[in-house]
């Protein structure tokens, strides 16, 4: 049984430069998460009804994604980061403090999901490479619906 797991287990060197890339993906998501709130909460305007709609539809489907990497990383072997200090010590994605304006909310959302990709495409790559099967399935899921909604969002502006 032993020599089995020993089989089925990653390598740990290797997969550490993917730990810490989903951990900087998390910690970005958990952003993302809290900007989505915040316009949620703060939008104003002709499209209120359906960008305050919309806006809780992303944070609830994005708090679900947090879980999910959080418990990647954990069924790699690794801790997930988990304070609020280490998010804001990691994040790539730009906070959005302060905005009311629907148009600017969403191209501001189009942004980070652009950062949100780039980073996701990256890890999809390394564990691509490294054989991990669960890391690379969790990515594609991420980026098939990001790439949607990064569309739709994108059809909303022009
Ligand atoms: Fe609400």
């Amino acid at each position: 049984m032993k020599t089995l797991e020993k089989k089925i287990e990653l390598p740990k060197r290797s997969m550490k430069e993917n730990i810490e890339k989903l951990n900087v993906l998390l910690s970005d998501f958990q952003v993302y998460y809290m900007n989505l709130r915040g316009l949620h909460w703060n939008v104003k305007g002709r499209d209120f009804f359906l960008l305050h709609e919309k806006f809780e539809e992303m944070y609830t489907e994005a708090g679900e994604d947090v879980d999910e990497i959080a418990e990647r990383i954990l069924s790699l072997g690794a801790i997930p980061l988990h304070t609020m200090e280490d998010y804001l010590a990691n994040q790539r994605i730009r906070s959005i403090e302060n905005v009311s304006d629907g148009r600017t909310a969403v191209q501001l959302l189009v942004d980070n999901i652009e950062l949100l990709l780039l980073q996701e495409r990256g890890i999809l790559d390394t564990a691509s490479d490294l054989d991990d099967e669960g890391t690379a399935a969790l990515m594609s899921d991420l980026i098939s619906r990001q790439e949607k909604l990064s569309w739709m969002l994108k059809a909303y502006l022009s």
